[in-house]
């Protein structure tokens, strides 16, 4: 420990000496000595080592002894030579130390490896899945999920996670849809930003923060009918101020690194796109740190019909400036000869092995390329007991209150008889997630268990499971099955809800139902819980039916048959802890949906922030709408009940007109009109009524939270400038245009109060 605060202060003086900054304002403040080492390192390098630290190879093979295949010989040759710059999925103390020290001990240059692993939610202690943890609304401990995460994964020897995911996200059909903050680019941003921050903390070179990936550059979450990997089409206006938003309040906080993506955008691969890469991120944005590849995207250009041989697609990728290729394994075949043929500059790979090497640099990995690599400390920190408080803590944080009829909840913890029923209610494994990175299989606490931990001894609990859901191997990559037909459970279930005051009844979906690759046509409940929901509902209508679900389900037919309803995604590793705090009233729930919950999967891509149309409403059939379903969501978006109520007032401005880069004051007086202490999410919400690009009619733009006890009240600031008015228009610039607007404030996307200003 000693040492590395000796280096610190070291760095301190140098930088204070140089009048420099450290990298504590992110990637792309530049540090001149850097540079400058940078600049003589890459006159050292061969073509041969410029490509190679270009080429990230997965890490699957055995380092520690005799290689056991050819391909894993290949690869163990090739990181002595120095050709390999990066390795994925190599975890431990250990096992980072031994490949490091292949690279530090045999190529030429001694350039250290960068190991890159998908942290989403957390590594061992779990967090819940980034869609549910949006739902919190908390900054603050959306943060700490992401420090704590990238302490574990320090601690493993890894440096640097791909995450966060802020692709805007607005089909409930996309299995990705659970590994971002929802459909809204604003509360992408914020979000975003807060994870980086928490992965990065306030400088790179510390021993527990990591660096962050801004993924997948560009347009990902529109996919075309939720199809993974699907044909993405939208115009500069969409994109910009859509699907970019996040990614440029990633840059400006300086992520280390961004990943691009699968997807085309009308007609040009991600992967391949000059326009996305290098006109908007690394030239209007001027971003320094570098864009590694998805997954074999660079190979992908090929089955695209974009290139015809890993030749061109090498070509096409790296004029794209995709700097890193990640598994795609095109690099490493193509791009000397390109050089040596003259068919790309050498310039090209100059600046990309520039920017990896600023990333290296920036994590302190040339003055100890081993400095994660601590078995000891890995073993103190790995699920440390403050980690799990921290992770129930945001859970229950993360958990939607979405009906509570006759204030079913709380229930009293002296309740004589509660059943719990449903195959996800003693489920110690779906909590977790998918993308759960090193989390131990079945170590989630169940409801069950959360129930048991809770209740008094005298609470007679009757539990029985129903019916299985996911059935047979559960695995990220494979399809998973669920179970169609097998109703043998459903007459224990009965039962235990006949016996029982309160009914505690746990669907949704399994954890491998929803991630990479699980688009679904059908977002109803699966399998056979809607049967088990009529058996149960037939003997008992006391019913709180707990969901676990990593995308927006369809709840329209359930949501009509029980009094209670809570979304709790997929919370963790204290999941079932989390749950019962707010079941029995230890925590007053204060969630707000980050995605709209529609009433049928035809609405589906269903968004608060559309636009009005030329035909918003008519009482004939010629208006933008459906003749068989509202056009509303059944939940919307930034909606969330607590156990108290809380009136809001009517907006007050300080001043109805402001211009250039003044401001002014938007107020409201919030009261909790209930009985219990509460926490309410106050959200503003701009409509720019005539621009020169349509705009939504509701764009959210800034959100407090605020806890009050019963009968409180208090008065919520919001500022508006410029910033908060502006958006990408006509010119091709981030402005804002003069004109009207409306100000709406209220405590979800629909329930609203309106004040008009003028922006001159
Ligand atoms: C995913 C990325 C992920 C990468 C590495 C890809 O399939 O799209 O999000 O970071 O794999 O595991």
């Amino acid at each position: 420990m000693k040492r590395y605060f000796i280096k610190s202060v070291i760095l301190f003086f140098a930088c204070v000496a140089s009048g420099l900054d450290t990298q504590a304002q992110g990637i792309n403040n530049l540090d001149l000595v850097i540079e400058t080492k940078i600049d003589s390192l890459l006159s050292l390098m061969t073509l041969k080592e410029k490509v190679g630290q270009m080429t990230q190879y997965n890490g699957s093979f055995d380092v520690t002894g005799a290689p056991s295949d050819i391909d894993a010989r290949t690869k163990l040759e090739k990181l002595k030579n120095g050709e390999v710059g990066s390795m994925l999925n190599v975890l431990t103390a250990k096992a980072t130390r031994e490949a490091q020290e292949v690279v530090m001990k045999n190529s030429r240059l001694k350039i250290p490896l960068i190991f890159g692993y998908d942290v989403i939610h957390g590594y061992k202690t779990m967090f819940p899945v980034p869609l549910g943890e949006s739902a919190s609304w908390d900054l603050e401990a959306l943060e700490l999920s992401a420090t704590i995460a990238a302490r574990e994964t320090a601690a493993a020897g890894v440096h640097w996670t791909f995450a966060p995911m802020i692709d805007v996200s607005r089909d409930a059909r996309w299995g990705r849809i659970m590994e971002g903050a929802g459909e809204d680019p604003y509360l992408n941003s914020v979000i975003g930003v807060a994870r980086i921050k928490g992965f990065q903390g306030d400088n790179l070179t510390d021993d527990y923060t990591i660096a962050a990936c801004a993924k997948h550059f560009a347009g990902y979450g529109y996919a075309e009918a939720g199809r993974d990997y699907n044909t993405v089409n939208v115009g500069e206006s969409e994109l910009q101020n859509s699907i970019l938003l996040p990614f440029k309040a990633a840059s400006e906080a300086g992520v280390a690194t961004f990943m691009n993506s699968f997807n085309e955008i009308d007609g040009i691969p991600a992967t391949a796109s000059v326009h996305l890469q290098r006109d908007i991120l690394k030239g209007d944005w001027d971003y320094k740190g570098f864009m590694v590849s998805d997954w074999g995207s660079i190979a992908e250009l090929i089955p695209h019909g974009f290139a015809e041989d890993k030749m061109q697609a090498g070509k096409l990728a790296v004029v794209a400036g995709s700097d890193m290729d990640m598994e795609g394994r095109v690099y490493e075949v193509a791009l000397e000869q390109l050089v040596s043929e003259n068919e790309i500059k050498e310039e090209l790979l100059n600046d990309a092995v520039r920017r990896i090497l600023r990333v290296k640099y920036a994590l302190g990995l040339f003055d100890d390329p081993y400095k994660y690599s601590d078995e000891k400390r890995e073993r103190e920190v790995l699920l440390a007991p403050e980690h799990l408080e921290a992770a129930r803590d945001i859970a229950r944080k993360s958990i939607v209150l979405l009906k509570n009829e006759q204030t079913i909840l709380p229930i009293s913890k002296n309740i004589k008889s509660i059943a719990v029923i449903g195959p996800l209610a003693d489920d110690k494994d779906s909590p977790l997630g998918n993308w759960r990175a090193q989390a131990i299989k079945n170590s989630a606490v169940s409801v069950l268990e959360g129930i048991k931990n809770t209740v008094s001894a005298d609470t007679q609990i009757n539990y029985a499971k129903g019916a299985s859901l996911g059935i047979g191997e559960r695995s990220f990559l494979m399809p998973l099955k669920i179970n169609e037909t097998d109703t043998s459970g459903f007459a224990d279930a009965v039962a235990a809800a006949e016996k029982s005051e309160v009914v505690v009844l746990v669907l949704g979906e399994d954890a491998f139902q929803s991630g990479e690759g699980r688009s679904q046509t059908d977002i109803k409940l699966k399998g056979v819980q809607q049967e088990l929901l009529d058996a149960v509902v037939a003997v008992n209508k006391n019913i709180v039916l707990v969901l676990m679900n990593g995308r927006p389900l369809d709840l329209s037919r359930p949501s009509e048959q029980v009094p209670a309803l809570l979304e709790t995604w997929f919370l963790g590793s204290e999941a079932g802890n989390a749950i019962a705090d707010v079941l029995f009233g230890d925590y007053n729930p204060s969630g707000k949906l980050p995605v709209s919950f529609p009433r049928n999967v035809g609405q589906e891509p269903l968004y608060y922030n559309q636009k009005n149309t030329g035909r918003p409403s008519s009482n004939m059939v010629t208006y933008s709408g459906y003749q068989d379903e509202s056009r509303d969501a059944l939940y919307p978006f930034g909606f969330g009940l607590s156990y108290t109520n809380f009136s809001c007032g009517d907006p007050e401005v300080s001043d109805a007109k402001f211009s250039g880069e003044g401001s002014i004051a938007v107020s409201v007086v919030l009261k909790n009109t209930g009985k219990v202490t509460g926490k309410e999410t106050a959200q503003l919400y701009i409509r720019d009524l005539v621009a020169s690009r349509t705009r939504p009619v509701k764009e959210l733009r800034d959100f407090k939270q605020i806890e009050l006890a019963p009968g409180e009240s208090s008065k919520v600031t919001f500022t508006i400038n410029s910033k908060t008015l502006e958006f990408f228009t006509s010119n091709a610039k981030w402005e804002a245009e003069p004109g009207e607007f409306e100000i709406m404030i209220g405590s979800n996307s629909v329930d609203l109060k309106t004040v008009k200003i003028t922006y001159e």
